[in-house]
């Protein structure tokens, strides 16, 4: 019999009598199947990390709908470690703007060195992130590197980064289905932030 530590995040057994959900996966033939997967691929195949961007309005409710996707992804023991947060406010975006900025100023001046500058030369990108304020929408994603039980202790995140990339990769797929361009950008010291943009 497993023994069960004090520790454990879960030791009051309180999912542990909790019943399979019966999973029945719709079943295609292979020219269904070889149509799904060549009509996914060549839709995904248009997804470009795009630095401009129309501030034409993107209806909300699409928005939520691409995070419940994202929110859909597999995590490490089910901890779903991430939080969405969608900003519309022009001076919110501004102040991230702001702070994206900043950072990223340093990174090329300072932190990440020389070769990542010439590596990036290439893409001709610097910190100045006009996007951040044309954007309709910025949606901010958050890893939470642990969560907190009903009883106040600290509740261990497997894997969370890993989690939260996938989560991040179906975010951006998402969004592809309805071709809306969107930009990955990486934010060493605040966040991981994609923008929602239209063509
Ligand atoms: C983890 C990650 C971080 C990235 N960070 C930045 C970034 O900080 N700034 C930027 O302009 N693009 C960033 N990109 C976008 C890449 O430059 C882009 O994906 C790559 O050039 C390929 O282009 P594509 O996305 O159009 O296929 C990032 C992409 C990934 C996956």
């Amino acid at each position: 019999m497993k023994k069960t530590h004090i520790d454990d995040d879960w030791a009051d057994g309180s999912e542990a009598d909790l019943p399979h959900v019966p999973y029945s996966p719709a079943r295609y033939t292979v020219e269904e199947m070889l149509e799904r997967s060549q009509h996914f691929y060549t839709m995904m195949n248009q997804r470009r990390s795009v630095r401009f961007i129309s501030p034409e309005p993107v209806p909300r409710a699409v928005v939520e709908n691409v995070i419940r996707a994202a929110g859909t992804a597999p995590s490490g023991a089910h901890t779903e470690p991430w939080t969405f947060v969608v900003v519309s406010d022009s001076e919110t975006k501004r102040k991230i703007r702001e702070i994206v900025e900043e950072e990223e100023e340093i990174n090329y001046k300072q932190r990440m060195g020389d070769k990542w500058v010439r590596d990036l030369q290439r893409l001709r990108t610097n910190w100045v992130k006009e996007y951040l304020d044309v954007a309709p929408y910025l949606i901010l994603v958050f890893k939470q590197t642990y969560g907190i039980l009903s009883s106040g202790k600290k509740k261990t995140h497997y894997y969370n980064e890993i989690s939260v990339s996938i989560s991040c990769g179906l975010l951006l797929a998402a969004l592809q289905v309805r071709y809306t361009p969107a930009h990955t950008h990486t934010h060493t010291h605040a966040c991981t932030c994609t923008d929602t943009r239209t063509k």
